[in-house]
């Protein structure tokens, strides 16, 4: 006999158009493989006369979410709204009343995502949010399922569509910032309100979900060092280039023992790393881990059809589960390699900065005798020409990490500058830089 299951749907915007769409397109593989029929009882939307990309019936628009979370009727709530207001009390009072919540929300997760899942658990219901991070990419269940005898010590990615399609198209195709965002937001990527995407918040809220799955904290202890992509420009893209690298927003965690260090913003990085090669919309995580080593995962971060598809995964796992699998804490641990730290010593910066604020040699001067290191290999401040600009910035290369020549720039009260996270390939031999970008350095 088939088994029919009613879903109440919270949002029909991208991910819920998608959600619609794939369930009508894929009911008889679905049918097939569970026995089961996903009908679509109600969607809450906030205006029932806009046009919809999806047919459907006027009736099952309605504007009030109590219609679907105290609906005995459904079994499902699939909350794909966004935001806090009212998507959190919409969701906790679902699974009060015993529902389970698959959503896409990472805010809500990274926010919130504690309470609801032990209020999940102590119910004996499902929440689950793998459209949360990734878009399409299993990446929560690997986590959860597939790594759950590892001991994860770092994560490393791209976990923001917006601004990796922004960068690409800045990289590729010489768009400006703006229109690429425009881009972004046509193809349905981009959140409602897209500051989120480009000031890094989005990517944030999902490190935070991982580090919190990864990690033996919870996502209220964490805090994220945030840097967005607003500030990047062609001149940027230009020496990162020719240095055969390119400009990514690339988020990190990882875990020493005792704390959790987590940071999101734009690293300089060279094109052998993994992460260069993700363009466009994709996302990439890469998780190292005690028994499996490196993992990296790849695919369309943003749009509707792969987050529809995690999406309805997850109702799948519903399905196919009547006992709820709850995560475990993680216990601490303390992972042997040190590679954080070694890294740090050997940090390099990107640094613009405006011509007319400090003039070039003074700034070089001061830069060079406040972050020189005299050693075996001496690592002086580099200035870089991009001949093909004549424009008034300084560009250089600064032998420190990005958080203190930040620091010592605010200190100074200097302005118009931005500093990056240069990750290149540098070597030195008595002193001197040896790299394949030479030409770019003088
Ligand atoms: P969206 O296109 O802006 O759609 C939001 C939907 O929710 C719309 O149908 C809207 O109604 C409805 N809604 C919003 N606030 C409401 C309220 N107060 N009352 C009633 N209905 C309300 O958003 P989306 O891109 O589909 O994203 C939805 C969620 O998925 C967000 O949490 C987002 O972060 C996450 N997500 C998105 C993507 C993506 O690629 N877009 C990928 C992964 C995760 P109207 O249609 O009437 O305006
Ligand atoms: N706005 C998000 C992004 C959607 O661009 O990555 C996917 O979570």
């Amino acid at each position: 006999m088939i088994r029919k299951v009613q879903i109440g749907l919270l949002g029909l915007g991208t991910v819920g158009t998608g959600v619609v769409k794939a369930l009508r397109e894929n009911s008889g593989h679905i049918l097939s493989q569970l026995g089961v029929s996903i009908e679509i009882n109600k969607i809450l939307v906030k205006d029932v006369e806009k046009e919809r990309r999806v047919e459907v019936e006027a009736l099952q628009l309605i504007t009030d979410g109590s219609l679907i979370v105290d609906d005995p009727e459904i079994d499902i709530v699939v909350e794909v709204m966004g935001g806090i207001v009212p998507a959190y009390t919409l969701v906790k009072k679902a699974l009060e009343s015993g529902k389970h919540v698959v959503t896409a929300n990472k805010e809500l997760l990274a926010k919130r995502g504690q309470e609801l899942l032990q209020l999940a658990t102590d119910r004996h219901v499902h929440l689950l949010y793998e459209a949360s991070v990734g878009g399409g990419i299993p990446v929560i269940r690997t986590l959860q399922a597939y790594l759950s005898a590892n001991r994860v010590s770092s994560l490393r990615g791209i976990l923001n569509g917006t601004c990796n399609y922004i960068l690409t198209q800045m990289a590729e195709q010489g768009s400006s910032f703006v229109s690429a965002l425009a881009q972004a937001q046509a193809a349905g990527f981009a959140e409602a309100d897209p500051t989120n995407d480009v000031e890094g918040l989005d990517a944030s809220y999902k490190l935070m979900i991982l580090a919190s799955m990864a990690f033996p904290v919870t996502s209220g202890e964490l805090q994220v060092q945030r840097q967005g992509i607003t500030e990047i420009n062609e001149v940027d893209m230009t020496v990162a280039k020719k240095m055969d690298g390119v400009i990514k927003l690339v988020a990190e965690a990882s875990y020493d023992g005792e704390s959790v260090t987590l940071s999101v913003g734009p690293q300089m990085i060279p094109n052998s790393d993994p992460l260069a090669r993700i363009r466009d919309e994709f996302n990439a995580v890469l998780i190292q881990a005690d028994v499996v080593g490196d993992l990296l995962l790849v695919g369309k971060g943003a749009g509707e059809r792969p987050t529809a598809s995690a999406v309805i995964e997850d109702m799948m796992a519903i399905l196919q589960s009547d006992n709820p699998r709850f995560r475990k804490p993680i216990d601490p641990w303390t992972p042997n390699d040190s590679t954080q730290q070694g890294e740090s010593s050997r940090s390099w910066s990107y640094l613009r900065i405006k011509r007319d604020k400090l003039q070039e040699e003074s700034l070089l001067e001061a830069v060079t005798s406040k972050f020189s290191s005299h050693g075996a290999d001496e690592r002086l401040p580099l200035m870089l020409h991009a001949n093909h600009h004549a424009s008034d910035d300084i560009l250089m290369l600064v032998p420190v990490s990005s958080t203190l020549l930040s620091d010592w720039l605010k200190e100074k009260n200097a302005r118009d500058w931005l500093v990056l996270p240069f990750k290149g390939e540098l070597s030195y031999e008595k002193g001197k830089v040896v790299t394949h970008f030479s030409e770019a350095i003088s």
